[in-house]
């Protein structure tokens, strides 16, 4: 494998997403890896209206994420995603990235195998009170699809632009170096020997590391909302809680081969055969026409 990382950076220019981001890969070619950086806010970056023109074309042409996303989730290389927190998630950059894959992935066969490794780097402004609670879970739901995770961190208390690089915030810089040195260490090791090289909590997801969790029925079962591996609650005889994690599901997560063509096969049955029939019959359509015809629609004045 090259021993090459992309980094793609989703905050403000020269500002924390990015020098964090820097520290891991001054550090990575320190041991001799060669680095790139993508600056998301360099680029056009549209949301997604759902219109599937891709699916006809192969492509969006309505902005830069199909290049953004031929340097990132179509590449060899190893990735370091960082991000900036906003209203607890990553911000809508990285997440309107994430959400215009679909017609991508046909391009990259075994893309879903995630033999490379990746990593994620979250920064927020307060972080207390999990303030930043849902930036590395967001920023996972992008890397999970194409890559194998070897180190994440979460930042807080950057505020200012360049924050990062205050006294106070001496350890993420220190932190992030390390990943960097982690990316390099894992890019020079067989995918079958990867490892997790950051840090984990007490309870956290064995595949994205994460530790906000989903109660899909009821206690005692836990899920990675990510990454939809299963775990089971249970106190020791000294009352002490632990989990034990579904090994099926941490072999094949919610983004794996198997588990990502199951969900296009049920995508494809639900909205191309079964909805199509409910939709044709006559009371559907009286009831949409009455619906569509219903409503006090409000815009914005235009603006000049
Ligand atoms: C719209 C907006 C919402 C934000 N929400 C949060 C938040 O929920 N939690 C937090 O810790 N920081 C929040 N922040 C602060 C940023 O995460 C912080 O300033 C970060 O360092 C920005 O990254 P950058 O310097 O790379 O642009 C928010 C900032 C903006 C602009």
């Amino acid at each position: 494998m090259s021993k090459k990382i992309v980094g793609l950076s989703c905050g403000r220019k020269n500002s924390n997403s990015e020098m964090l981001l820097k520290a891991a890969l001054m550090a990575a070619e320190e041991e001799g890896c060669e680095t790139e950086i993508i600056r998301a806010f360099d680029h056009k970056v549209t949301p997604c209206n759902s219109c599937w023109t891709c699916l006809k074309t192969g492509k969006c042409a309505k902005d830069d994420t199909d290049w953004i996303l031929e340097q990132t989730l179509l590449s060899d290389a190893g990735i370091i995603i960082s991000a900036p927190v906003y209203h607890l998630r990553a911000c809508s950059y990285l997440m309107i990235i994430a959400e215009k894959t679909n017609h991508l992935f046909p391009r990259k066969p075994n893309i879903f195998e995630r033999k490379r490794p990746g990593a994620a780097i979250s920064v927020g402004g307060s972080g207390y009170d999990g303030w930043t609670s849902l930036g590395l879970p967001t920023i996972n739901l992008f890397l999970q699809h194409f890559a194998t995770l070897v180190d994440q961190v979460q930042v807080d208390h950057c505020a200012n632009i360049a924050a990062a690089l205050t006294p106070d915030n001496a350890w993420a810089i220190e932190r992030c170096r390390q990943m960097g040195k982690n990316m390099a260490k894992t890019l020079d090791t067989p995918f079958e020997d990867w490892k997790f090289l950051g840090q984990d909590t007490p309870v956290a997801c064995p595949v994205c590391h994460c530790n906000v969790m989903y109660i899909e029925k009821d206690f005692p079962e836990i899920m990675c909302p990510t990454c939809e591996v299963h775990g089971i609650i249970s106190p020791d005889a000294n009352g002490k809680y632990s989990v034990a994690w579904n090994q099926d599901d941490v072999r094949e997560p919610r983004f794996s081969g198997p588990k990502e063509a199951h969900h296009l096969h049920w995508i494809m049955e639900h909205e191309w055969v079964d909805e199509p029939k409910q939709l044709a019959l006559p009371e559907v359509q009286a009831k949409i026409a009455e619906y569509t015809a219903w409503g006090n629609y409000i815009s914005a004045p235009k603006k000049r």
